[in-house]
């Protein structure tokens, strides 16, 4: 059996796509994080020009960790051990003792995308260049926007139940208590999954038509447009720590006017609820098992489309009985 296959999940741990590893906030010019996302230790650094740069955690050398004790100096990362100097790209730029680098002295820079006050990269299990990319998001630096509220969980279990939720249409009302199911439409493009539910949802002001657009770019990012009580985005990321723990984080914001929410209290009461809802969905993700032939019934609505979509992400085949 594949050592990445568990018993849990019919296929590989790590999705290929584009996945956070960090807030752009969370790191300053100058500033060094040791970071464990697919398995294995990395190092985060922004150079004093600002630019962030995330590399294989340990030192080619005799194999320090530059994320403990590593320091940036100009466009690179010393480091703590012996002082090699690393650019972003993973070579090695200066040995302060020697009068010659060695030609291999190279480690691996994984590529990095700063985007909507997020840092992505592209993880691929066969090392293959990315085949979509990080959307920008209008919301994202409007200042009709009000800044990320940030919310984060460890889940033992994988992005792929997590954004099953948007689809599963029929859970909203058993698990989070919506009046009715909502009704459900799914839509494909590529690489883009795209859903939209409305459902009547119980306020202090009564009852109300809410609606939930749910849109997945690969496996790492999903946004959520919330409407019918608040202007609310959320940027949802998901990250493998390592094959059965996933770094959930929700981003919201809340559309304001002259740099105030007209909907502020509702917002918060709805990021309330939404954290809830997230305290709901863990214990049902956490204690789960993935059937690869569930026993679905025709009010399931779009769990099949989800599943064919989200298969494009692995490269290598489902298993048998997967389909
Ligand atoms: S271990 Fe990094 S310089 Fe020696
Ligand atoms: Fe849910």
């Amino acid at each position: 059996m594949d050592r990445q296959i568990s018993q849990r999940f019919p296929f590989p741990a790590y999705a290929n796509g584009w996945f956070r590893i960090a807030y752009a906030d969370d790191i300053a010019a100058g500033e060094v994080k040791a970071l464990h996302y697919f398995g294995q230790h990395l190092v985060l650094f922004r150079d004093e020009e600002g630019e962030a740069h995330l590399l294989d955690a340990h030192c080619p050398h005799l194999g320090a960790h530059l994320g403990f004790g590593g320091t940036v100096d100009g466009k690179g990362i010393r480091c703590p051990f012996h002082a090699w100097l690393w650019d972003g790209e993973g070579r090695c730029i200066e040995i302060p003792y020697a009068k010659k680098i060695p030609r291999t002295a190279k480690m691996r820079a994984w590529l990095l995308v700063e985007r909507n006050g997020l840092l992505f990269t592209w993880y691929h299990d066969q090392d293959e260049p990315p085949s979509y990319e990080v959307p920008e998001l209008w919301q994202c630096g409007s200042s009709e926007w009000s800044p990320y509220q940030i919310r984060r969980w460890t889940v033992k279990s994988r992005w792929l139940d997590m954004n099953e939720n948007a689809v599963d249409q029929i859970h909203f009302r058993y698990v989070h208590g919506t009046h009715t199911s909502p009704e459900t439409e799914v839509d494909i493009d590529g690489h883009i999954l795209r859903c939209r539910s409305r459902m009547k949802m119980g306020t202090p002001q009564g009852e109300i038509t809410g609606g939930i657009d749910t849109t997945d770019y690969g496996p790492g990012l999903q946004t959520v447009d919330v409407s019918g009580i608040a202007e609310t985005l959320m940027v949802n990321t998901s990250t493998p720590i390592d094959e059965d723990t996933t770094d959930v984080s929700f981003a919201y914001a809340v559309r304001e006017v002259d740099g105030v929410s007209a909907t502020r209290g509702v917002g918060a009461a709805l990021v309330k609820d939404l954290e809830k809802q997230m305290a709901e969905d863990i214990v049902i993700w956490e204690n789960k098992h993935y059937y690869s032939r569930p026993l679905l019934c025709d009010g399931d609505g779009q769990i099949g489309t989800y599943r064919r979509w989200m298969k494009q992400f692995f490269s290598v085949p489902i298993l048998r009985g997967d389909d």
